[in-house]
């Protein structure tokens, strides 16, 4: 059985005093819920988070890491760095490091390999612009996103991986994909994982959907056989938008 899943992408927002009121409502609030919740917020709010959230069945999970182990890459946070502050979920990925980080399906690929070798789970990102939906082409990029970072796993790895389609035109434009758009794109991606693992591990990933949900989409798009759930940013800044959209399962 696949997991349901609603993942809150902070992004860079929230200072730590933010931080504190924001996941001090969310706690409030979120009591129980048919979905696991996760939230990621910046790496320096991490450990406070994860205090803050213990005993709670909302996970504190990261938005990025590098896929050394250590060593001289100034800025940059590793896998081991990340599980010491209770880290045991990475988003990679996301088209905001792709497009303004220059990360690559070959880093990307590096990256998910480290994360796994450390016992994280990833969320993995991925999705075409505008330009490819409009010209028919965005089966084929996200294809070969999905080919080119994680084909070379082997099946069982994919009890560690959730999928995070996000049409990159949808994300923070208020423009939604419509729920039959997702619900196509996830089948074929489902499809794309069955030709390659079997259908038993494509049957059971979870598959997201992220771009503009909001309260009042998030039940026709989670209703969808094919989305076990949403990667949120921008409502996800809000304690009573992501509680609807959590409540939306
Ligand atoms: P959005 O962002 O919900 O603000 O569109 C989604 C994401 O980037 O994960």
């Amino acid at each position: 059985m696949r997991q349901q899943i609603v993942a809150g992408n902070w992004k860079m927002n929230n200072d730590l005093a933010q931080t504190e009121t924001l996941i001090t409502s969310l706690k409030t609030k979120i009591k129980t819920s048919n979905a696991e919740v996760m939230i990621a917020p910046t790496f320096t709010n991490l450990w406070q988070a994860y205090q803050t959230l213990k005993g709670t069945d909302i996970e504190v999970i990261a938005q990025n890491m590098h896929f050394a182990e250590n060593g001289a890459y100034t800025g940059e946070i590793s896998a081991r760095m990340l599980k010491s502050v209770g880290v045991k979920t990475v988003i990679l990925g996301h088209s905001e490091r792709r497009e303004y980080f220059n990360e690559t399906d070959e880093i990307l690929a590096k990256k998910v390999d480290a994360a796994l070798a450390n016992d994280l789970r990833v969320i993995f990102c991925f999705g075409e612009v505008l330009a490819d939906r409009k010209s028919g082409n965005h089966e084929n990029v996200v294809g070969s996103q999905i080919k080119n970072a994680l084909f070379h796993l082997q099946a069982w790895h994919f009890k560690n991986i959730v999928l995070a389609y996000e049409p990159v035109w949808a994300i923070g434009t208020g423009e939604t994909a419509t729920a039959e758009q997702a619900q196509d794109m996830h089948a074929f991606i489902r499809k794309t994982l069955a030709d390659q693992f079997g259908h038993e591990i494509a049957n059971n990933v979870s598959i997201l959907y992220g771009g503009s949900v909001k309260p009042n989409n998030a039940n026709e798009i989670f209703d969808k056989p094919d989305v076990d759930g949403g990667l949120i940013g921008g409502a996800a800044l809000n304690a009573d938008d992501f509680y609807a959209i959590v409540n939306a399962f």
